[in-house]
């Protein structure tokens, strides 16, 4: 089988029994994703997320995250997000070494033919994410490194406009015009993967796509007014599934978390069923 990966973002785990926001409990709906995860009939080769794993980066968030992930079966790899905490994060996962021990979270993954280069977008003790020269400098090289392989960038703060105003005031308020230049100059990135606005957009980015998840938990509320209120829904909430073919490139399918009625056929000895 080709490779393929799941993309899960935004999970505001809190502590066992706290509610997000005073009224959601985000845990079940991550422990319903990881069991979707598990049964989907292709299994992923690994499984990237897209930051705010934890709502406040407290030490006892990411404990209770790391038990909500322990039934993955494939390697996980995480990214931080405006509501972590890179310390913490790291001092929870001891053995994810690709973490590194300080400074930005940026690595790259090998998935399968698939390139995986993340990029850390946090500002310390802000909302709003920035890419600076140093971050978008370290990209170039691995781009460079990565000419000959496909590429996915992984990365928590969108780098468009998605018309969600109170999104877009925290959106990448610095580098992203950069990146998008830098982008446009490699013809092997075949997409840019993003979390922070929990529901799915996808835009045209300089020689790519680039592209949002929804979340498993909450949605942002679909409100293009610029002055939109700050808000947010639950309706059905999901994760992204990218599959690798070697004719296409990647092929992005959105799935949603939970058990439905059926499969049920469509045809009944060769006719379709009337
Ligand atoms: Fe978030
Ligand atoms: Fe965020």
């Amino acid at each position: 089988m080709s490779t393929l990966f799941v993309q899960l973002t935004d999970l505001h785990i809190r502590e066992p029994g706290r509610l997000a926001y005073g009224r959601l409990d985000t845990a079940p709906y991550l422990r319903e994703a990881v069991q979707t995860i598990g049964q989907l009939r292709q299994q992923p080769h690994a499984v990237v997320l897209t930051g705010d794993l934890t709502d406040f980066g407290r030490p006892a968030e990411y404990a209770h995250l790391r038990e909500l992930l322990a039934p993955l079966t494939m390697p996980y790899y995480l990214l931080p997000g405006n509501h972590d905490d890179v310390t913490h994060m790291r001092a929870a996962f001891p053995e994810h070494g690709y973490l590194g021990e300080a400074g930005f979270v940026q690595y790259k993954i090998e998935l399968g033919p698939i390139c995986l280069i993340t990029l850390d977008t946090t500002v310390a003790q802000a909302s709003h994410g920035a890419l600076c020269a140093t971050r978008l400098a370290w990209l170039k090289k691995a781009l460079d490194d990565a000419a000959d392989r496909p590429v996915v960038i992984a990365m928590h703060h969108p780098p468009f406009k998605t018309l969600i105003g109170h999104m877009d005031k925290i959106g990448l308020l610095e580098g992203a015009p950069e990146l998008e230049r830098l982008v446009a100059r490699y013809s092997n990135i075949e997409r840019v993967i993003c979390g922070h606005l929990h529901r799915a957009i996808d835009v045209r980015f300089g020689s790519t796509i680039a592209s949002t998840s929804p979340a498993p938990a909450h949605q942002v509320a679909l409100d293009l007014d610029p002055e939109a209120a700050s808000q947010w829904t639950l309706e059905p909430g999901g994760f992204k599934v990218h599959a690798w073919d070697h004719e296409r490139g990647l092929v992005t399918h959105q799935m949603p978390c939970g058990t439905y009625a059926g499969p049920y056929p469509f045809h009944e000895g060769g006719k379709l069923i009337d």
